[in-house]
């Protein structure tokens, strides 16, 4: 093990016996000490297990793994994703002015023009379905990162939200299908094919399906009229029969889950327009300007990739839950599961021996206050620690009553009980104020006890409006690069997909009825059972 890692692992050992409560005991400057802000957004680390000489352990991490070279290796448009041989700028994709140096970034801005303006003609009917009307709805059918991104955005920015009403289909179980489709009506619909590769089984499926749905109604010709696609494989989307002028790219350099900036941001660009689109973009923009400029100790991507990494290696957490107390933030986490699970699920180093560090946790979350009435048990009195990230706006889109005083009172209240807890002598002492027979007190106070000294990050920012989803997407971003440079991995490829889409290719035969012989046991047993229970 390296000094750095042996520092910051003995720091960590002497902050495991201190509890939260002692810190803050200790030192009431920490919120001022341990949050940072930048372009509107706080990110309130005091809650964390840490304190100075951690932190300057963390960044002697940092620097031993030379994060500032790769993050400068990333955005000169190095071949930073080895195992493809490929760069990684997707960061180029939300700054079309960035003169960034790889094949394809002169494309970028001409892209964007023409997206921004199907986008904009899909909205006003000038883009008009076959019978000349306007469309009312859009279904973008794609997955995992052509899907998650913008199936997120469009939950995120209803407030925003004024163009035809958009739809989402991912699963290749065909309730998905049915249950999106069946208020829709053909003649109203666009369909929006994304996906990079156009081989995907699930989505060419749904594409296929689409079509037929739409031609059943429209005939060929004008199922084609009711067609667009967003791929980097033109050929394929030609051949689906797709008009290249409903065809936008993007390029090799910009990774599924990282492709929310290029044309798969289509649909919400269609819901929302062009304008709020490109200040989704300045808000992704201005946290790349952040992340390459601030210095390391104030720079809030840094800080929480590090203290991932804190929390993870140093801390044991084999779990984050993410949560925020922004309902229209309600497909985050499922975003942030694959942002952060599938570039760092990894088990080598770049250059290909095991990982000497544990690597990704899972990352989880639902809505506050909804979590409060679900999980929030284990995680006050659970057995594992589970740090948690909260989420919150200062200020909500609805000028309802105190909806949102009691939303922040909730966010706030949940932070403070996971760090400072409830000690048993205080359980004892209030149940013994409010007249609790001593021997009930023995019985029930353990019970009733909250540890506490359970870590969390709280970020808040003024309000979810395009330019902070941007912020907050771009931060995540930059938080899981920063994480995969200290354990040097590729955080750019996903072959632990390969092995089950190769098998369930080479299965569906059987599903369909080919024999099983030669399958192991579970599986043909398994098959047959289907086949005995289909019939
Ligand atoms: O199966 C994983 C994956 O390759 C993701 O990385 C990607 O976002 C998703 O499938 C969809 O791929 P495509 O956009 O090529 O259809």
């Amino acid at each position: 093990m390296s000094s750095a890692w042996k520092l910051a692992r003995a720091e960590a050992e002497r902050l495991k016996a201190i509890h939260l409560r002692d810190l803050f005991v200790a030192d009431p400057e920490r919120f001022k000490k341990f949050s940072r802000q930048t372009d509107g957004l706080t990110a309130d680390f005091s809650k964390e297990k840490i304190d100075e000489d951690a932190l300057n352990a963390l960044l002697a991490l940092a620097d031993e793994a030379g994060v500032t070279a790769k993050r400068y290796a990333m955005f000169a448009g190095e071949r930073i994703n080895l195992t493809e041989d490929r760069a990684v700028l997707h960061v180029a994709a939300r700054d079309p002015e960035g003169g960034y140096d790889v094949s394809g970034a002169d494309e970028v801005a001409p892209t964007l023009e023409r997206f921004l303006n199907f986008a904009e003609g899909v909205r006003s009917g000038a883009v008009a379905a076959s019978d000349g009307k306007p469309f009312t709805d859009v279904v973008s059918i794609g997955i995992g990162g052509s899907d998650l991104g913008p199936a997120m955005a469009v939950r995120a920015l209803v407030p925003y939200a004024d163009g035809p009403n958009v739809h989402f289909i991912a699963n290749v179980d065909g309730a998905d299908f049915a249950d999106t489709t069946r208020k829709l009506d053909p003649a109203r619909t666009l369909v929006i094919v994304q996906s990079k590769t156009f081989t995907t089984q699930e989505t060419m499926t749904n594409a296929q399906s689409a079509r037929n749905w739409l031609a059943a109604l429209l005939g060929e010709e004008g199922a084609n009229a009711h067609l667009a696609a967003v791929s980097t494989n033109l050929e394929a989307t030609a051949e689906f029969g797709v008009s290249p002028d409903r065809v936008f790219g993007f390029w090799d350099w910009i990774g599924g889950r990282y492709s929310i900036w290029s044309a798969i941001g289509l649909p919400l660009a269609i819901a929302i327009g062009a304008e709020d689109f490109r200040a989704f973009l300045a808000g992704g923009r201005a946290m790349d300007v952040h992340f390459r400029s601030a210095p390391l100790a104030d720079n809030i991507p840094m800080l929480m990739g590090l203290i991932g990494v804190w929390r993870r290696n140093l801390m044991g957490a084999t779990s984050v839950a993410v949560i925020p107390y922004d309902e229209r933030l309600a497909r985050f986490p499922a975003y942030l599961q694959q942002l952060t699970m599938e570039s760092n699920g990894k088990r080598v180093r770049r250059d290909g021996l095991p990982v000497e560090h544990a690597t990704c946790p899972v990352v989880w979350g639902e809505p506050g206050t909804n979590a409060q009435h679900s999980f929030f048990q284990l995680l006050h009195q659970g057995t594992d620690v589970i740090p948690v990230d909260f989420l919150l706006a200062a200020e909500p889109h609805e000028a309802l009553s105190d909806h949102h005083a009691k939303l922040t009172a909730n966010c706030l209240a949940q932070s403070k009980a996971l760090a400072f807890g409830k000690t048993i002598d205080e359980v004892r002492t209030e149940m013994a104020a409010s007249g609790v027979a001593e021997d009930k007190i023995g019985k029930l106070a353990p019970h009733r006890t909250f540890p506490g000294d359970r870590p969390s990050t709280t970020l808040v920012y003024r309000k979810l409006d395009p330019a902070t989803l941007g912020h907050l997407i771009a931060l995540y971003e930059h938080k899981t690069f920063v994480e995969a440079a200290i354990w040097d991995i590729n955080a750019f490829d996903q072959w632990g997909v390969e092995l089950g889409k190769a098998l369930a290719k080479s299965l569906l035969p059987m599903v369909e009825g080919k024999s099983s012989e030669g399958e192991d046991a579970s599986t043909a047993g398994l098959l047959k059972t289907l086949k005995d229970l289909r019939s």
